[in-house]
């Protein structure tokens, strides 16, 4: 038997403690979230409702199957900058038809709906999700376009959002534009790259141009209808393809655009799985508040896979790092998951060979962080370690197979890296809320600037300000521990999104049947020189 066996007391203090410290922080990130989904404000919704108009979350439900979960992406996008939490988009996985779809909405109670630095980063990352994945995308669109103010900042990487649509139709993955209102100037580029276009009577404004503008530019008299609404569309310019008469109906009109597509995933789905033999709940309280203290990664496994049936690979080797092969909702997944924080040179070598067999099988790999980073000092850099680190990331940045990475802890340094952080592409990201990523932990960076500066004096022949000096190291302990949090990062697209660890197994399983729906290859070679 290889179901895995918990030592997790749910009765010990050490658990109840580290149970208290994840709720805590469920709590701080519930209220994160409940602002991306207040949107613009109370006065701003009920403006919006007051003209009839339906919420982009209430869109997005309509345009969904009856009971079928929508995995929301990148919720907290722009926490911590001065726009609303949210970025005034909603984006994510949904089944429309039956079919897994990317679906983006703007939220025009948030600025009129307009594209800030980060929405453009997010619908971006929104874009490379539903091409990676073969997920037809869907556009709910009322926006304002550029938010005027920070035009410096997305207007040229904003064409961006237009590319990829038609590149996502020259890929053969299908693109939908649903238009409820304002999409003008380069907002009128959505309907324009959409393969298929549907329109809101008396709603959609889609023209280069508005009225001010065209009498400014030519001395032409006009109005919105005439320029760019929905009926002149269907029938004049033939820009939308269906005309709705109302919102319910442009979003049924949708439906049948994707129960049409003929649009079909490369893997058929597997059999109903095992759930595990663990309560996830318990997962509240593996990991510690202080992610100093090390955690056993299986009790993660455990509670995560199918029937909690882990084969582990080489356990008795490296074994800081554990790896193996287990299923997750019937889909085969390799696992690595760091067990003791730091990563030596036979970890990463492991991790190399494991992550070339899952490319020889074909089989998605999973990501589970809590490390503090490579080992450093004279014998492991004697003993290789920067080229056995290197192999490591080699593997992980020539590998074809999906990856998947989630942040349960400490994901620190080039460790971060190795374990396929943001830069290595994994096809999705996600980190719990006791997550922290950095270059390396607070306390070791103060440390390292305060060594500096006090050499710095020294070769200068100055006195050291100690005073001064503690000042400085806690303030910069301060600013590193904010800025390594999970909100922090998920405010900058560094992730997408920051799960409940309770979740954990749905968000993977999701993000596997959306992975699915693309074929994919393991590499055979195709590998970077490894350095021996
Ligand atoms: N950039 C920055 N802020 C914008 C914005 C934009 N593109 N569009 C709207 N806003 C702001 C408004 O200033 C307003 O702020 P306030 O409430 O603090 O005064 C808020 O968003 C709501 O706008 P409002 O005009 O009251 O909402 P509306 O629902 O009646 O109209 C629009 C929405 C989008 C139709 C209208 O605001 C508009 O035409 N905006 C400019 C569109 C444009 O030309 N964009 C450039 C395209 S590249």
């Amino acid at each position: 038997m290889t179901v895995l066996s918990s030592a997790l007391d749910t009765a010990s203090p050490d658990y109840r403690a580290n149970r208290d410290a994840m709720l805590a922080r469920l709590t701080d990130l519930e209220a994160e979230h409940a602002k991306a989904l207040a949107g613009g404000g109370a006065k701003y919704v009920e403006r919006h409702r007051g003209r009839g108009k339906l919420l982009a979350r209430e869109r997005i439900e309509l345009l969904l199957d009856p009971d079928t979960p929508f995995l929301e992406l990148s919720p907290l996008a722009a926490w911590g900058s001065d726009y609303a939490v949210g970025a005034s988009l909603v984006t994510g996985i949904g089944v429309v038809e039956g079919v897994e779809c990317l679906i983006t909405a703007n939220d025009p109670t948030v600025r009129g709906g307009a594209s800030n630095p980060w929405s453009l980063k997010k619908a971006l990352r929104a874009n490379d999700i539903a091409l990676a994945n073969r997920l037809p995308c869907i556009s709910l669109v009322e926006s304002g376009g550029a938010d005027l103010p920070s035009q410096k900042e997305i207007f040229i990487p904003g064409g961006a959002i237009f590319r990829d649509l038609t590149r996502l139709s020259a890929a053969g993955i299908p693109t939908i534009a649903v238009v409820f209102g304002n999409s003008t100037a380069g907002g009128a580029y959505v309907p324009g790259m959409s393969d298929h276009v549907i329109m809101v009577k008396e709603r959609a404004k889609v023209f280069l141009g508005g009225p001010p503008l065209v009498k400014m530019a030519t001395g032409e008299e006009s109005d919105d209808e005439s320029l760019g609404g929905a009926e002149m569309h269907a029938r004049v310019s033939g820009l939308a393809d269906y005309f709705a008469v109302d919102e319910p109906d442009a979003l049924r009109q949708a439906r049948r655009v994707v129960a049409r597509l003929n649009h079909r995933k490369a893997h058929p789905d597997p059999a109903p799985a095992e759930p595990p033999k663990y309560d996830p709940e318990e997962l509240l309280g593996v990991v510690p508040g202080d992610l100093k203290i090390p955690f056993d990664p299986r009790e993660v496994i455990a509670r995560l896979v199918d029937a909690s049936d882990f084969d582990e690979f080489k356990p008795l080797y490296g074994t800081s790092l554990a790896t193996g092969w287990a299923a997750l909702h019937g889909y085969p997944v390799g696992i690595l998951a760091n067990a003791q924080g730091v990563l030596f040179s036979a970890e990463s070598q492991k991790a190399a060979q494991f992550i070339q067999l899952a490319n020889q099988r074909d089989i998605p790999l999973l990501f589970l962080h809590n490390t503090t980073g490579y080992m450093v000092g004279k014998e492991y850099e004697q003993g290789g370690i920067i080229k056995h680190g290197a192999m490591m990331i080699n593997a992980v940045s020539n590998s074809r197979v999906p990856h998947l990475s989630v942040l349960m802890g400490a994901s620190y340094g080039a460790g971060h890296y190795g374990m396929c952080g943001r830069a290595y592409d994994p096809r999705f990201l996600f980190a719990w809320p006791s997550a922290k990523s950095a270059v390396m932990g607070p306390q070791q960076l103060a440390g390292v600037l305060s060594i500096v500066a006090r050499q710095s004096a020294a070769a200068k022949g100055l006195p050291y300000d100690e005073d001064g000096d503690a000042a400085l190291r806690a303030m910069v302990e301060q600013q590193i521990e904010s800025e390594s949090l999970p909100k922090f990062l998920s405010g900058r697209l560094y992730d997408d999104g920051v799960i409940d660890p309770r979740d954990t197994r749905t968000v993977l399983g999701l993000c596997l049947s959306a992975i699915h729906t693309a074929p994919y290859e393991g590499a055979r070679g195709g590998f970077g020189v490894f350095r021996m």
